[in-house]
């Protein structure tokens, strides 16, 4: 067989081909699809990626030449913890908790549900534990409470994306905050209603009518 140089560039362009435009019929998909359930945007990717840069040098000014360790809570923040995460040229170590407060609905039940017995190894370390949104303030008590009373970590601290501007049912506040919200059911990278959503690239607000009466 001749190899012929064409061939090998005609290959490669529809490698960068199948790169760049997969995504984007992806991403029109979106639009006849779970796009329609959402009322309005409120941060694309590119405003939150931008807010990340800011985060990250935040968390590694602060954190350089600590012993850190992330704590992502599952599974809403694995989008934000994947991407601020690889902004943060710092040693650090991850773990995850799975916990849940919502139950299916929207309104938070209150009652913080641990989805696993052993807590992070965390003794002797700066813990940062990382969080989709602060919402009632039942989660992020409930988390640092447990920490806490098991592990003995040098410092606590926490960073949510979206911190909703409303008084809080349980004693928690945010050190670090992504962007400040009203009051709003929002879903998107990482949110879900229902365990749907977590996977669209911006934050939007989700129609109320998708949920009223469920
Ligand atoms: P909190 O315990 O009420 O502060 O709520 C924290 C958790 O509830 C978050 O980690 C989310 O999983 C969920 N949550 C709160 N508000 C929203 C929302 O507007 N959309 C989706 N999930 C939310
Ligand atoms: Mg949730």
């Amino acid at each position: 067989m001749v190899f012929r140089f064409s061939d090998c560039v005609h290959g490669a362009q529809r490698d960068i081909e199948r790169q760049i435009f997969l995504p984007t019929a992806t991403a029109s998909r979106y639009a006849s699809d779970m796009r329609d359930d959402i009322e309005k945007i409120l941060f694309h990717e590119q405003t939150i990626l931008r807010r990340l840069d800011e985060l990250a040098a935040d968390i590694t000014r602060d954190y350089t030449d600590q012993e850190l360790t992330v704590v992502a809570v599952l599974n809403g923040s694995f989008m934000f913890m994947a991407d601020l995460l690889r902004r943060v040229p710092l040693p650090l170590r991850v773990d995850c908790l799975s916990v849940s407060s919502y139950h299916g609905g929207t309104e938070t039940t209150g009652v913080v549900t641990f989805d696993q017995i052993a807590m992070p190894d965390i003794d002797g370390r700066h813990v940062l534990i990382l969080d989709d949104i602060l919402d009632s303030g039942h989660t992020l008590h409930a988390i640092c409470g447990k920490l806490r009373a098991e592990t003995k970590p040098l410092s606590i601290k926490s960073c949510v994306l979206l911190r909703k501007l409303k008084e809080r049912a349980a004693e928690a506040e945010a050190d670090y905050v992504g962007f400040d919200i009203g009051d709003e059911f929002v879903v998107g990278y990482g949110l879900d209603y229902q365990e749907r959503y977590r996977n669209l690239p911006f934050v939007g607000v989700l129609r109320h009518d998708v949920y009223a009466g469920k």
